[in-house]
């Protein structure tokens, strides 16, 4: 049932319109057929070529603790994710002036790069109630209906939370908590982050994510 509704969501975000490259993301059949046609070898040479293992390490899984790791994230979340930093619409200097030498062919490529690699596994924990149920007092659906049974993504948007870094976890959140990050389309993260104290976000960053590396 609720897969049903999330497909039926996802199915009236479609436009017929071109290739999203705007500041508004919007999805589209071109679009969804550009990210389809992403080549993962093809990935492999762009991100050389853009050093994005810099940062994101060379099979996408960071070593700094405020850096996402994005092995094995959704191609079609990666994909929004670099055009709202090349217009941004996802308002972060680093991204955007990497972004913006990126073709929509390139970062199509590099999305099905990274999805191919295998995601860091964190270590089974307890479930998290907010993850599993939610709460129905604050109107709070739970972090599994978009975001997919034990945080492993689900659908164009919404990607995996499993393996994330709790400091890049808990900066994002309270971005959008704040509206720094208002690159959700419908607030519909902002609202959510909104209802949450600082103390359940930290909470839920160490119910997925990998523990922060010791100091060295
Ligand atoms: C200098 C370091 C650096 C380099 C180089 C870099 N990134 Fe990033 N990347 C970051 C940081 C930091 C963030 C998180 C920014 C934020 O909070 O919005 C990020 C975020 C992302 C995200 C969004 C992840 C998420 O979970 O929302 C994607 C996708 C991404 N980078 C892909 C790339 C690609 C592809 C390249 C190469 C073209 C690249 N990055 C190069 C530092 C870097
Ligand atoms: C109604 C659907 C929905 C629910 C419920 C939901 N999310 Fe999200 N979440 C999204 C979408 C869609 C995005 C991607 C927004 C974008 O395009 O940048 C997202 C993004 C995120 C991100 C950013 C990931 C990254 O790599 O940058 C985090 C963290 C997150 N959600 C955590 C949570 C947590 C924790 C909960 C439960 C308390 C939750 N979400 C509930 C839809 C949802």
């Amino acid at each position: 049932m609720k897969a049903r509704i999330a497909m039926i969501l996802a199915a009236s975000l479609l436009t017929l319109d071109a290739v999203a490259d705007e500041p508004r993301f919007k999805w589209s059949y071109d679009t969804l057929r550009l990210i389809a046609s992403g080549d993962p070898a093809r990935g492999e040479a762009v991100a050389k070529e853009h050093k994005c293992s810099k940062c994101h390490g060379d099979t996408g899984i960071s070593d700094e603790d405020d850096t996402p790791s994005i092995a094995g994230q959704a191609r079609s979340y990666q994909f929004k994710q670099l055009m709202d930093y090349k217009h941004s619409t996802r308002d972060e200097k680093t991204m955007t002036k990497r972004a913006r030498k990126l073709t929509p062919e390139e970062m199509a490529d590099l999305s099905a790069f990274y999805e191919a690699q295998a995601p860091e596994q964190p270590p089974g924990r307890e479930p998290h109630k907010l993850a599993t149920e939610g709460d129905k007092s604050r109107l709070l659906l739970s972090c599994d209906v978009c975001h997919g049974k034990d945080g492993v993504g689900y659908g164009m948007e919404s990607p995996a939370l499993a393996g994330q870094k709790p400091v890049y976890f808990l900066d994002t959140m309270m971005a959008f908590r704040e509206g720094d990050r208002e690159n959700d389309a419908y607030g519909r993260m902002r609202f959510i982050a909104n209802q949450l104290t600082e103390d359940e976000i930290k909470a839920l960053a160490a119910y997925y994510s990998m523990p922060p590396r010791p100091k060295e």
